[in-house]
């Protein structure tokens, strides 16, 4: 068992209100894990009796413990390229992102860079997360298998992508559905690896390509869609001139299908009334991507709408146009993101959004994002205040949704203490100190 302070959402909620009445902090508490899944969370005095023995536990009663983090959208073979400067959404990805992608073709650089990529979420306390590869089925293949022997439960896929990007990062439609197919035979459902059809965008695909996918989807209905919609003004645009037979950019998405529950599109900030509601009714979800939003200059990602629209969303870092790993960062960029459009992002609201809300928009809340009996064991202990600024604000905090409103503000990998999946430790701060 664990012995420390708990912080998590009990349940799904739709408004920042009953997220709070929902929120459960227990300041001094035992968490029995059995195996990869969590047994109970008691208080102290409940869970002291259940002890074999009065000492039979880890301390960590300075320390603050949270449900794992759920990155909802990044890509893995951008690592290399964040803080590519100068260029907004279109630009950059002719100018910096297809060269980068194109290393994915040896199977040797995406071993490395999947190795290197997953300790980086690791170290950021991100158990869980939905990821982009490149075109090049080894690009996932290699990332599963790094994941596969951490035993984190992830989701991820290859690029489809059959016009506008360059050659070397183009293929027909045929080959497209063909070696996805094999992927998701070889993937899907193993173990805690899912596979998500991942279009890169409107603008990359053909009607062929979208059929494609339309046809693996209804092959694999529980795999999950992942692609980009709505985010910068110029694709928008774009969209609009390689499509105009339909009336909006979810619109195209929604034609072939590939709109409904398990289907996550990243970004959503420059959307019409018509494709909100579009998102509601399909039970679709959205992965609002702050800092990704503000470095590219694509805009604001309305939350206030979102919520209110009952839409489900999670947070992702969308790295390499991302420019950050960390969980706390992103909130503190979602913070302000929100209070530039008047919409009060609270903390417990934020640390949902990162947590049980992320599980929810990738359809995994009955699984992870709490510490419910029976979900599985993915969480992260943080050291609350490692900086003197830190300790000082902590110290001068009244209560919890202070204290992580604060760590959330002032917040980085360096309050990452441990990351445990499937009930394991996996990650610990000490050894970086001992090996440093
Ligand atoms: N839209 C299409 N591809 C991409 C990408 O790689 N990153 C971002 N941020 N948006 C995209
Ligand atoms: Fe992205």
């Amino acid at each position: 068992a664990l012995r420390g302070q708990f912080f998590d959402i009990t349940q799904v909620g739709a408004s920042a209100q009953n997220l709070a009445t929902n929120a459960r902090h227990i300041t001094d508490g035992l968490l029995f894990l059995n195996g990869g899944t969590i047994a109970a969370l008691l208080p102290w005095d409940e869970g002291q009796r259940m002890l074999r023995n009065e000492t039979d536990y880890l301390d960590y009663r300075d320390k603050l413990i949270l449900p794992g983090f759920v990155d909802t959208h990044l890509h893995y073979p951008q690592t290399e390229m964040i803080g590519a400067y100068g260029e907004q959404l279109l630009e950059w990805l002719q100018t910096y992102t297809f060269p980068v992608e194109s290393q994915y073709v040896s199977h040797d650089h995406a071993a490395r860079m999947s190795a290197f990529f997953l300790s980086q979420l690791l170290s950021n306390g991100t158990t869980t997360a939905l990821v982009f590869g490149t075109v090049h089925p080894q690009s996932v293949d290699a990332l599963f298998s790094a994941a596969e022997r951490v035993g984190m439960r992830m989701i991820a896929g290859k690029v489809m992508m059959d016009r506008n990007a360059p050659d070397y990062l183009t293929e027909t439609p045929e080959q497209s559905y063909q070696q996805t197919r094999d992927l998701i035979l070889r993937w899907h459902k193993r173990g805690r690896l899912n596979y998500a059809l991942t279009p890169r965008f409107a603008p990359t695909s053909s009607p062929e390509l979208l059929s494609a996918v339309q046809k693996l989807r209804e092959e694999f209905p529980d795999t999950w869609v992942h692609t980009h919609l709505s985010e910068n003004s110029d694709e928008v645009e774009w969209v609009k001139a390689l499509w105009p037979e339909h009336a909006s950019y979810l619109g195209v998405y929604h034609h072939y299908k590939l709109t409904g529950k398990r289907s996550v599109f990243a970004h959503g900030i420059h959307l019409q009334e018509c494709e909100w509601d579009c998102l509601q009714h399909t039970d679709s979800s959205v992965a609002f991507c702050p800092t990704s939003n503000l470095f590219l200059g694509s805009g604001l990602f309305n939350l206030k709408q979102c919520m209110q629209k009952g839409v489900r969303m999670g947070i992702g870092t969308d790295v390499g146009a991302g420019t950050t790993f960390n969980m706390l960062q992103t909130l503190a960029e979602a913070y302000k993101v929100a209070q530039l459009q008047s919409y009060r992002l609270c903390a417990s609201e934020a640390f949902y959004h990162a947590t049980l809300g992320g599980a929810h928009a990738l359809d995994l809340d009955t699984k992870i994002g709490n510490f419910q009996a029976g979900k599985e064991a993915d969480f992260v202990v943080l050291d609350p205040a490692v900086t003197p600024l830190q300790k000082l604000r902590y110290a001068n905090s009244r209560d919890i949704y202070e204290k992580l409103f604060v760590l959330m503000t002032l917040g980085d990998d360096r309050n990452i203490w441990q990351t445990w999946v499937d009930g394991k430790c996996v990650w610990q701060r000490e050894m970086l100190e001992v090996a440093a």
